[in-house]
């Protein structure tokens, strides 16, 4: 499913909105809220709206998609970025994050730990209820790069890419977990990524190629929010 919208700020608008649905509906039904959340330059605009939504944070659930192995107070460390513009504004501590300090590998373990606490049987991780996403220009979601070795069968992995100037170092989480969330919202904005997110969507299925494809829920929904730049080539309809 594909939401086409104006620009960025009525993207982050509508989800932010549809984030506080979303999470009052699992509460009620679950009695907390498990998101993985994603780093890149194009949620952040989510997050900052987030800071003044009336939510019961204490039922709420940070996690990572990713992280970038960079100290904490490094501009380039999502967790260090969120933290000012939401965590702080919202005094939560249900942070559960990648210890990007770490060495990758050891990180990646001890993530896969972390994810071990908030297990739903039978897998060893926790089916999120909602995951969000970005894509690069070149099809990367999360820190799974195009045509780079992943083990899919790990849950979490540390991989190494190059893309732009952004650490390369990173841990992931692998569409194993991701594809077990009961919704995955990709947030897609930019004229740059206009050919790749119509190959991703429109295109031959080619996973190498273009990682965001493996995003597949088994048994959950999958939403596209996309801005009109990015979805030029979509001929989606306006949310209006
Ligand atoms: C990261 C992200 C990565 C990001 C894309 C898009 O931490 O870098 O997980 O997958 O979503 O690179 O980044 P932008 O939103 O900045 O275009």
């Amino acid at each position: 499913m594909v939401k086409l919208f104006r620009d960025a700020d009525e993207l982050s608008q509508y989800a932010a909105r549809a984030f506080v649905e979303t999470a009052n509906r699992s509460i009620a039904e679950r009695g907390r809220f498990l998101v993985a959340l994603s780093g890149g330059s194009t949620p952040m605009k989510l997050y900052e709206r987030l800071a003044s939504e009336p939510l019961d944070w204490s039922r709420v659930h940070f996690f990572w998609g990713d992280e970038r192995c960079v100290p904490v107070d490094d501009a380039d460390n999502s967790y260090g970025q969120t933290k000012k513009i939401l965590f702080d504004k919202i005094g939560t501590t249900n942070i559960h994050r990648i210890e990007s300090e770490l060495e990758p590998d050891s990180a990646a373990k001890e993530y896969a730990d972390t994810l071990k606490v908030f297990a739903e049987a039978p897998f060893d991780f926790p089916r999120f209820d909602l995951v969000l996403l970005g894509m690069g220009d070149d099809g990367h979601t999360a820190s799974l790069f195009p045509n780079s070795p992943v083990d899919m069968d790990s849950p979490v992995v540390a991989v190494t890419a190059q893309y732009q100037d952004r650490p390369a170092n990173r841990v992931t989480l692998t569409p194993l977990v991701f594809n077990q969330a009961r919704e995955i919202w990709f947030l897609v904005t930019g004229a740059g990524k206009a050919e790749t997110l119509h190959n991703v969507l429109k295109g031959a299925r080619n996973l190498e190629k273009y990682p965001a494809q493996r995003i597949q829920p088994v048994d959950g929904k999958l939403v596209w929010l996309v801005d009109e730049a990015a979805g030029r080539l979509l001929e989606a309809p306006l949310v209006e």
